[in-house]
């Protein structure tokens, strides 16, 4: 069997779960894509808090990222470190170098995406990001596959799990913020630093994922109006729980014409609604397109292992092109027909 080789860049959350699963599940995820998966090398910040991690045996700890750039066998990098700056000059070296890419970096997805799927697409590599939406919910392959003959007109989604992890605390267990915002991070849900998670921001970065994939053009998520749940007590979500309310921290998005129409911030749905019972670090993305109708995918999103299983079936889509290439296919990643126009509310 053909061995691909791979670089890991992180092993926090994610990257940790990445690895975990990886060797729980190595013998049916190389049955699936008939290749052996060799995690060759994992680059984190601070080598001595790993001193005892467990690794595969045959894989080395790096606190140098460029010791995962500069081997030659390395064909796929799962950067799971963060950051916007260092993860982009990273991930641009990565496909210059003829590596394909998969990611969890949001942040950096919101406004980069475009430009870094177009340079793989030149450099004949994948770039793939299942994870960076929605934790385990597949929403990004829905889109690109199942979707792709439909005209997608409305997108509204729960897409931040410690944010409606926090509200459904607060609100069913009657715990304060802090202390919410507390098991959230003990949990794994949180960023590093939770500021995005809070205020919206994430929220945003994800909308203007799923505008890329729904309306095939990205928003900036900077341009766009934004509030998150760090205002909301609860004595509000009392109120409006006796008034037949939750508060959810609602990112929508609405094609009319040539333009988008969003809202990012925390909004009253009534209890009866579908979104409404999504509770704790659950996810739901609920489309309306022609076709289809309305349709609504739920699932966790967010915390290790749903995240390293989005990962590691873009890792199989990854593994089965570099087969196919090597039979003389091209690479096409996602069809997300993205362009790098970016539109605004
Ligand atoms: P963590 O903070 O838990 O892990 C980050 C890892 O990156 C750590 O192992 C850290 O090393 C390493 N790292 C940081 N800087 C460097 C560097 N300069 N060189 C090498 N390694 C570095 O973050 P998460 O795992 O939670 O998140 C990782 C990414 O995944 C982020 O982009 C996040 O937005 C995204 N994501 C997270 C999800 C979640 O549920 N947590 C879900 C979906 C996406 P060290 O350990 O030595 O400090
Ligand atoms: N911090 C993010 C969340 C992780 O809570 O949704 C998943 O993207």
């Amino acid at each position: 069997m053909r061995t691909i080789t791979l670089g890991l860049l992180g092993l926090g959350t994610v990257g940790s779960g990445v690895v975990k699963l990886l060797q729980a599940q190595q013998a049916k995820l190389e049955q699936t894509a008939q290749v052996h998966f060799h995690l060759k090398r994992v680059a984190v910040a601070h080598l001595a808090k790993h001193r005892n991690d467990p690794l595969p045996s045959g894989t080395t700890l790096t606190d140098n990222i460029d010791d995962v750039l500069n081997d030659q066998d390395i064909q796929v990098v799962i950067e799971t470190m963060g950051t916007v700056n260092l993860a982009r000059d990273v991930i641009k070296k990565a496909i210059y170098r003829g590596k394909s890419v998969i990611t969890a970096n949001k942040d950096l997805l919101a406004t980069d995406g475009p430009q870094l799927a177009e340079l793989a697409r030149f450099r004949h590599v994948d770039f793939m990001y299942e994870a960076s939406v929605a934790g385990g919910i597949p929403i990004l392959r829905v889109l690109s596959n199942s979707l792709v003959t439909d005209q997608i007109n409305q997108i509204t989604g729960i897409i931040n799990g410690t944010a409606n992890y926090i509200l459904t605390a607060m609100s069913s267990a009657g715990l304060s913020y802090q202390d919410a915002l507390a098991e959230a991070q003990e949990k794994g849900y949180a960023e590093p630093d939770p500021t995005n998670d809070v205020k919206g921001i994430d929220t945003a970065n994800k909308l203007s994922i799923l505008s890329q994939f729904s309306f095939g053009r990205a928003l900036d998520p900077h341009q766009l109006t934004v509030t998150g749940i760090d205002q909301v007590c609860k004595q509000q979500l009392a109120a409006a729980s006796q008034l037949g309310y939750a508060v959810k921290l609602l990112a929508i998005a609405r094609r009319k014409g040539d333009c988008i129409f969003t809202f990012v911030g925390p909004a009253l749905l009534p209890q009866t609604a579908q979104l409404a019972q999504i509770a704790g670090v659950q996810n739901a993305i609920e489309v309306n397109s022609n076709a289809l109708g309305t349709t609504v995918y739920t699932g966790p999103g967010a915390g290790a292992e749903p995240t390293a299983n989005s990962i590691l079936s873009d890792l199989v889509a990854v593994a089965d092109h570099i087969m196919n290439f090597d039979c003389g296919k091209e690479f096409n990643g996602y069809h997300n027909h993205l362009t790098t126009n970016s539109i605004n509310d």
